[in-house]
């Protein structure tokens, strides 16, 4: 966890992808012109450029740290932060999520999106790009977050998590691209709540996905793709709310449960993989497997990315009629990347539980009910808590419908490891959130295989997964 919270300054990679000093440095400027008063003259005065004290930094003579591993891991960690695969042409050059952004007051369309909005929609704040002044003047309410413009001058210091503005000569908002820290991160909120320092491989159950793509000023080509109209993409996007996501709506165009839930699921966390076979909520495939598909066919990068299993019409029309199974442009942005990705993913584990979050006395009482009486551990075996080898279940073993399974080509459910679960309690639990609580979970267990915990054995059992 130390690793993650090593500051983007100190790190020459980093500093190679981040904007160059000049246009960090016409950031702050901007940015300080916006600040009340006196302070912005200091402002600029004190503003460091972390930049280029990075590049000196240690590097080899390829400009990257010294070490064979600890290269590839460092590799993902700047690709999971900020690579967009060149989804940019996707989110920017054809939805235009960018003029929305801007707002048509900085070149874009209609009002822009405020810092305070974003916030709002589950978007994150990396503090470690911005200058210290300017932390203070966020701090003293001196920045005003209500207006776009401060927006842009934070995707030029390359401090929104998971999001990546592209500026013209003109310094306009040209394009916007998406990152895997989008979904998969979130910050301590260590300055003010959505903004401190990364949490990577966190869920981010705050992000409104659907809000923020249901901004898009041109939403035609995905209503094209999904032989259906703007107003019901629309109707689709706002129905996930925050903490999700429906990665199989581009396949089979299935938007809605039977029962009129949203198909849409819970975004889980990257962190804790390490053992684990299969992974997503239904098991599609290995890390390297799903790091492909997600940064082709769902962020809209640009890379190969096969798999004929997508080329059965009748479970994916829509991915099937496009040969989603069969991507191959001129330029791969993607494949070279799948190694260092994966190295950083099983590098994250799984955060430990604060002190004081659960009752150590009662998670021991509830270990031992795990590994027993609850018969939790013939599926969920420590410490990787699924199985070791084939990790899925279908919907009847564990008393549930089959709706999502059959959305994948295994038809069954993964069991989800679960250490780390005191991160991801927003939203609920299981693949939709089906379960409001830990408490809920416990409680369905008991009465499908019927295990007789008491009211306090399922409270014990509960602070036990707390503790983990
Ligand atoms: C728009 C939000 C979003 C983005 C961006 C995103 N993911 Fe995900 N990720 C999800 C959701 C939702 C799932 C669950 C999908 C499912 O089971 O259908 C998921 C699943 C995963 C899993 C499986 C976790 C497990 O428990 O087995 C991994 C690993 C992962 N994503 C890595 C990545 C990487 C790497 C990237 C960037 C290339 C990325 N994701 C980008 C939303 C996102
Ligand atoms: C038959 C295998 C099996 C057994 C036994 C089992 N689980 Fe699970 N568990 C699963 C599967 C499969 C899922 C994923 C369900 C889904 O995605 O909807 C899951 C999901 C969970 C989750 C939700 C994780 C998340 O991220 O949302 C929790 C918590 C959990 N199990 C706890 C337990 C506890 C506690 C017990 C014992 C009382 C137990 N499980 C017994 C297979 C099992």
């Amino acid at each position: 966890m130390a690793d993650q919270e090593e500051t983007f300054s100190r790190n020459g990679t980093a500093a190679r992808r981040s904007p160059s000093p000049r246009r960090r440095r016409a950031a702050i400027v901007a940015l300080a012109a916006l600040v009340a008063g006196g302070l912005a003259a200091s402002l600029f005065a004190s503003a460091s450029d972390p930049s280029s004290a990075a590049t000196k930094g240690a590097a080899g003579a390829n400009g990257r740290p010294v070490g064979a591993s600890a290269t590839l891991v460092e590799q993902g960690k700047q690709t999971f932060r900020f690579d967009t695969f060149g989804d940019q042409a996707f989110w920017g050059n054809t939805l235009h999520l960018n003029q929305a952004i801007a707002g048509a007051k900085n070149g874009g369309v209609g009002p822009g999106l405020s810092p305070k909005t974003a916030l709002a929609l589950g978007l994150k704040v990396d503090v470690n790009p911005i200058p210290l002044p300017v932390r203070q003047a966020i701090l003293a309410g001196k920045v005003n977050l209500n207006d776009p413009a401060v927006t842009l001058l934070l995707l030029k210091l390359n401090a929104v998590v998971g999001v990546k503005g592209f500026f013209n000569a003109a310094g306009r908002l040209s394009s916007v691209g998406i990152e895997c820290a989008l979904c998969h991160s979130t910050v301590d909120n260590s300055l003010a709540p959505g903004i401190g320092a990364r949490r990577d491989g966190w869920a981010n159950r705050d992000l409104n996905v659907g809000a923020i793509i249901g901004l898009s000023p041109n939403l035609r080509p995905v209503a094209k793709l999904l032989h259906t109209n703007v107003a019901t993409v629309k109707k689709v996007l706002a129905s996930w709310g925050p903490g999700k996501f429906d990665a199989e709506l581009f396949l089979d165009g299935k938007a809605f449960q039977p029962n009129g839930r949203s198909a849409a699921t819970l975004i889980p966390p990257a962190f804790g993989l390490a053992g684990v076979n299969l992974h997503t909520w239904t098991g599609w495939g290995s890390i390297p497997y799903w790091n492909a598909f997600v940064a082709v066919l769902e962020m809209h990068g640009q890379g190969r990315f096969f798999d004929p299993r997508l080329d059965n019409a009748r479970q994916f029309p829509i991915a099937a009629e496009n040969r989603f199974g069969h991507v191959n442009p001129r330029v791969d942005l993607v494949t070279s990347k799948l190694p260092g990705l994966h190295a950083y993913q099983l590098a994250l584990a799984a955060p430990k539980p604060p002190k004081g979050s659960f009752d150590p006395a009662a998670a021991a009482r509830g270990k031992k009910l795990f590994n027993a009486q609850a018969r939790c551990s013939t599926c969920h075996v420590p410490p990787i808590f699924t199985e070791p080898g084939w990790n899925l279940h279908t919907a009847r073993q564990i008393h549930i419908d089959s709706f999502e399974a059959d959305r994948s080509p295994t038809h069954m459910y993964r069991t989800s490891p679960l250490a780390g679960l005191w991160t991801h309690q927003k939203g609920g639990f299981y693949h939709d959130g089906r379960f409001k609580n830990l408490r809920t979970v416990v409680w369905h267990y008991n009465v499908i295989f019927k295990l007789g915990l008491t009211l306090k054995q399922r409270s014990d059992l509960t602070q036990y997964l707390l503790s983990l």
